[in-house]
């Protein structure tokens, strides 16, 4: 069953004057219980997607499209719904924990402040939930006493994911939560988070550039690139058998393959080439993909494309 619907999502930042296509034409669902994957280079517009769900955008954007969430469009919602369905419904894990978290208040401080906020409860009960919450993402709670700078990176994220699931969301958004640990402790970090999103049902989306990271733990992963996505596919079969040519490369760039990273750059968001976005850099462009924006087709169950290699099944979108 399907828990969100994002359909043509397009967000446009006003920059002095140009217009980035940050999101251009996104369509994705997030499934219940599903752990899916967003990835792709740095600048392609992962957290752009997270922030429009959550509705964190600044001022200076225009966005269009629907995202649809229990009936409702939440791009359509005032501030004050907003308000309601962000942590409650939604949960986030920003990018970054050290500047997400609040310097000047203790960890136990900024998860109680979550109840105390949305659950209306005292002080001594938003205190003894946010023990709990330490408690369940294995941290000591007598630590709730301390100041962020005062704990590790991957402490800091379990914090994070304290506060991201403290009021028992149905989707938690989750981005780049492993950025910055070391493998073992990446590890860790994603074994606490697939196992807690299991046992209480939660859906993720994990946004990350790590493909490594999406490997282990996701049951769809979908491919971004320059604002668009290009694969969508269950995560088996989008790593041992990718369809798109960025795919490919992207899996050939991982260090344990050699690292072999894709020739050119990402293209610019305010004029992206012509055709397929991907086509300047493809090894196997022809004629056409300089000519013509290939859609996004299903060519097998759940596998979905935008490359003219490939023959449509059933169109998507
Ligand atoms: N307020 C803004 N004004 C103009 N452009 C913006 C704004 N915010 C983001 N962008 C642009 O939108 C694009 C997508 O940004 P986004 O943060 O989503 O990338 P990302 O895929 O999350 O990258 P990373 O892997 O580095 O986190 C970037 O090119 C960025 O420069
Ligand atoms: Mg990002």
């Amino acid at each position: 069953m399907t828990l969100l619907r994002i359909e043509d999502l397009r967000v446009y930042f006003n920059a002095r004057g140009r217009i980035v296509k940050a999101n251009d034409g996104v369509d994705l669902e997030i499934e219940e219980t599903e752990i899916l994957g967003l990835i792709g280079e740095t600048g392609c517009g992962k957290s752009i997607l997270g922030r429009a769900i959550m509705g964190l955008l600044s001022e200076n954007v225009e966005i269009g499209g629907r995202i649809i969430y229990k009936g409702e469009n939440l791009l359509e919602l005032c501030e004050a719904r907003m308000r309601q369905i962000r942590g409650k419904e939604i949960g986030m894990m920003l990018q970054n924990p050290s500047t997400s978290l609040n310097p000047v208040l203790t960890v136990g401080e900024q998860i109680a402040e979550v109840y105390r906020y949305h659950e209306g409860v005292g002080k001594e009960e938003a205190k003894k939930k946010a023990a709990d919450m330490l408690k369940l993402v294995g941290m000591d709670p007598k630590r709730m006493d301390e100041y962020p700078h005062q704990f590790s990176g991957g402490m800091k994220q379990r914090v994070m994911i304290a506060i991201g699931l403290a009021l028992n969301p149905r989707i938690l958004i989750a981005d780049e939560p492993t950025t910055g640990l070391d493998s073992s402790m990446k590890k860790q970090i994603l074994d606490l988070m697939s196992g807690l999103i299991k046992s209480r049902d939660v859906s993720m989306l994990l946004i990350t550039h790590d493909l490594e990271v999406a490997k282990g733990v996701c049951n769809r992963i979908a491919v971004m690139y320059a604002g668009e996505l290009l694969e969508i596919a269950p995560a088996e079969k989008l790593l041992s058998e990718p369809k798109h040519p960025y795919t490919q490369d992207l899996l050939d760039s991982l260090p344990r393959m050699g690292l072999n990273p894709i020739p050119g750059e990402s293209p610019s968001l305010s004029s992206p080439p012509a055709g397929c976005r991907f086509h300047p850099r493809c090894r196997c462009r022809s004629d056409k993909c300089s000519e013509k924006h290939p859609d996004m087709i299903g060519i097998e169950a759940e596998t979905y494309v935008r490359c003219f290699l490939y023959k449509n099944d059933k169109s998507k979108g």
